[in-house]
């Protein structure tokens, strides 16, 4: 049951797509106060009680104990101290331990808040006991009661739409850098997989394959001969992928900045001049997505590489992350003048230090811009977090036009509920660190809640130097996320695995990907048709398993495995709990398997640095491709020919789903593949 609540005067966000009336009953499970210009929605909170959800955020599964700020945020230190990151998604659960007295007050309930300006979830922060939702004073509400936790995201998901769907190439492996510089180093970077017998899908491009900068153009000195050289990548089954950014670079003479300001496309300052704000390319515009006609007409820029055979983009620094306004960067050059020649103190060189460091995705900024929604003045900061939203809706409508008969991959870094239905999104600029690698593994299911599947962090991590170990590990965790990408920031140690030392055992893991391509790609799109989520806290599962929602860092993965991924620097294993007796898996490759059955409870498991451990449920079982030597691509990967995992006493069953991997209808009933195998079959 989706009960939904209005204040105010919302604007419509389009999270929502389903119909549904105002409620007439009261808001009964959290108490509300409306105030002048917010709303607080509280409730109490028992020891027991668990909260899921807020997509991206830090901190663990169960998100007691801190508080969240919606607001997206380009923020390459995803550390605990952190309210806010790149996408917002408003949606949690408060999962109720015991159900009280008062029968109704303490049903489990997950909840939507629906306004694009900040919202805070003081998740027990300020008071342990506690959930406080404070929110803009016009915003729509909506309450989602079910039958358990799995329901209750159901119905959300089918309040919120259908997932975007990826092509199946992009559910290989890929490979990124800022930057990939020429086309020659593209070349060097395929044949580093090839010749090593790594199979790779994707190469991303970096902002540098543009030329100075500018969205929809190539550098014609680095990348001389772009058309041939994306058909030559296809010939060896490697998808080029580039990234294109919120801001318009300001330069007369460059096609798309003239036309944006000759139609009034870009987001206007105070005055109803052109916003401006600076980001890679120096000073830039900022194209008003939340405009229908703007919006079509940036969406209709990226035809520009499709043409030129590109199939996958990634969007991004679309909070919009602002390096400096103008109007900002002059104020704050004027007063450093002032202090020149002084003998600072130590608050005067703090207050210095702060002027320039505050440049960067100032509130001041956010506040000093304006939207013009279809006839209606909308300042920036009541809208920001659907700026990414936006984008990537732009991009994703003019693929129906563009490309209307295959799927194009999308993917963004800033999101809003919503944008699911438009594209997946990576985490951002997360570390090398090991903090890092358990981060991700927390925030997947987070995201799965809010439609966001197609998902992945960024392997190996960003920033800082990697090490060998953390990208094994990271690798081995990474294998079951939807995106699979390394990718590293520009002045970190190479990080392509064919330059680490132990390359069998990489080539090993990348190709277990290969081998549970069917398992990933089936659960992938049955979590998509059915509104489901891949991966899954256990308690979503084991529901009356008290010791299930203590578990932080295992998941479900599809229906039939569970996995418990190692992320912890030098450990040869880790405890496991297993909500039932189970049947582990522990792979060094893809033929050099060892089985054995575990009963229910606690665990400690070894794992050997280049091992990769899951478990089947019992009762389940899952495909393995069987991969030729030479399996380079998807595309080599074939299902003809499949050998079948699985833990039962008599007989297991799974259902196949798989298509062509391109086109866009997806449900013909001939595609749903049901298989039976008894005990012996198996392997
Ligand atoms: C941002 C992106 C990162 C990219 C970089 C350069 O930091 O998050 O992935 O490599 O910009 O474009």
């Amino acid at each position: 049951m989706i009960c939904k609540y209005v204040f105010g005067h919302p604007m419509d966000t389009h999270a929502v797509v389903m119909e549904v009336s105002e409620s007439k009953q009261e808001l009964t499970l959290m108490q509300a106060e409306v105030k002048e210009d917010a709303i607080r929605l509280s409730c109490r909170m028992e020891d027991e009680d668990v909260v899921f959800g807020l997509g991206e955020q830090v901190r663990g599964m169960n998100k007691r104990g801190f508080s969240y700020i919606s607001n997206a945020t380009d923020d390459p230190h995803h550390t605990e101290n952190k309210h806010s990151l790149y996408g917002v998604h408003n949606f949690l659960i408060l999962n109720r331990a015991k159900k009280s007295e008062e029968e109704h007050k303490a049903q489990s309930f997950g909840i939507f808040v629906d306004d694009p300006g900040t919202v805070i979830f003081d998740v027990g922060e300020t008071r342990m006991d506690e959930l406080a939702i404070t929110a803009g004073k016009d915003c729509v509400v909506y309450v989602v009661e079910g039958e358990c936790l799995k329901d209750i995201v159901k119905q959300f998901r089918k309040l919120i739409g259908t997932s975007y769907i990826a092509p199946k190439w992009a559910f290989g492996y890929q490979q990124s850098r800022w930057s990939y510089m020429t086309e020659d180093e593209v070349r060097e970077v395929v044949d580093g997989h090839h010749q090593n017998g790594i199979p790779l899908d994707a190469v991303y491009l970096d902002i540098d394959y543009m030329e100075r900068y500018k969205d929809f153009t190539v550098n014609q000195e680095t990348f001389p001969d772009f058309k041939n050289f994306t058909e030559e990548m296809k010939e060896r089954g490697v998808h080029l992928v580039p990234i294109i950014d919120a801001g318009v670079k300001i330069e007369e003479g460059y096609q798309v900045y003239e036309e944006g300001v000759q139609k009034n496309y870009f987001c206007k300052d105070e005055d109803g001049e052109d916003f401006v704000a600076a980001v890679w390319p120096g000073k830039v515009h900022f194209p008003d997505v939340l405009n229908a006609e703007a919006r079509a007409w940036f969406g209709g820029k990226y035809r520009f590489l499709m043409e030129q055979g590109i199939d996958g983009f990634w969007n991004d620094m679309n909070e919009p992350a602002i390096f400096y306004s103008e109007k900002n960067l002059k104020k704050v050059l004027e007063e450093l003048d002032e202090m020149k020649g002084k003998n600072l103190d130590l608050y005067e060189f703090f207050h210095m230090r702060d002027l320039v460091s505050g440049l960067s995705n100032s509130a001041v900024d956010y506040q000093s811009f304006y939207h013009n929604m279809d006839g209606v003045k909308v300042r920036h900061d009541k809208v920001h977090n659907l700026y990414g939203f936006n984008m990537t809706r732009a991009a994703a409508e003019a693929f129906d036009q563009i490309a209307p008969d295959r799927r194009t991959l999308l993917f963004s870094r800033s999101s809003y509920i919503g944008m699911h239905r438009y594209g997946g999104i990576w985490t951002g600029d997360n570390n090398a660190w090991w903090s890092q690698l358990l981060l991700s593994i927390q925030q997947m299911p987070s995201l799965n809640m809010c439609g966001i599947l197609y998902t992945g962090s960024d392997i190996g991590g960003f920033g800082s130097d990697t090490t060998e170990d953390l990208m094994m590990r990271w690798l081995e965790f990474a294998l079951f996320t939807p995106l699979m990408r390394n990718h590293a920031a520009m002045g970190t140690r190479r990080q392509e695995v064919y330059r680490f030392e132990r390359l069998e055992s990489f080539r090993n893991i990348i190709r277990m990907r290969y081998g549970l391509l069917p398992y990933i790609y089936s659960e992938y799109m049955k979590a998509v048709l059915k509104d489901e989520m891949y991966f899954r806290p256990l308690a979503f599962d084991y529901p009356e398993d008290e010791q299930a929602y203590r578990v932080e860092d295992q998941l479900l993965v599809g229906e039939s495995i569970m996995i418990a991924p190692v992320y912890v620097q030098n450990a040869k294993g880790r405890y496991v709990y297993l909500p039932e007796d189970m049947l582990m898996v522990s792979m060094r490759s893809l033929d050099d398997r060892t089985c054995k059955v575990l009963p229910k409870g606690h665990h400690y498991i070894d794992v050997a640095i280049d091992e990769v451990v899951l478990f089947v449920r019992k009762g389940y079982m899952l495909p393995l491709a069987v991969l030729d030597v030479k399996v380079r691509s998807t595309g080599d990967v074939s299902e003809e020919q499949l050998q079948w995992i699985g833990y039962t006493d008599d007989v297991a069953e799974y259902v196949l789903y798989s298509d062509d991997g391109l086109s866009r209808n997806y449900t013909p009933q001939s595609e749903w593949k049901k298989i039976r195998m008894t005990k012996e079959e198996l392997l």
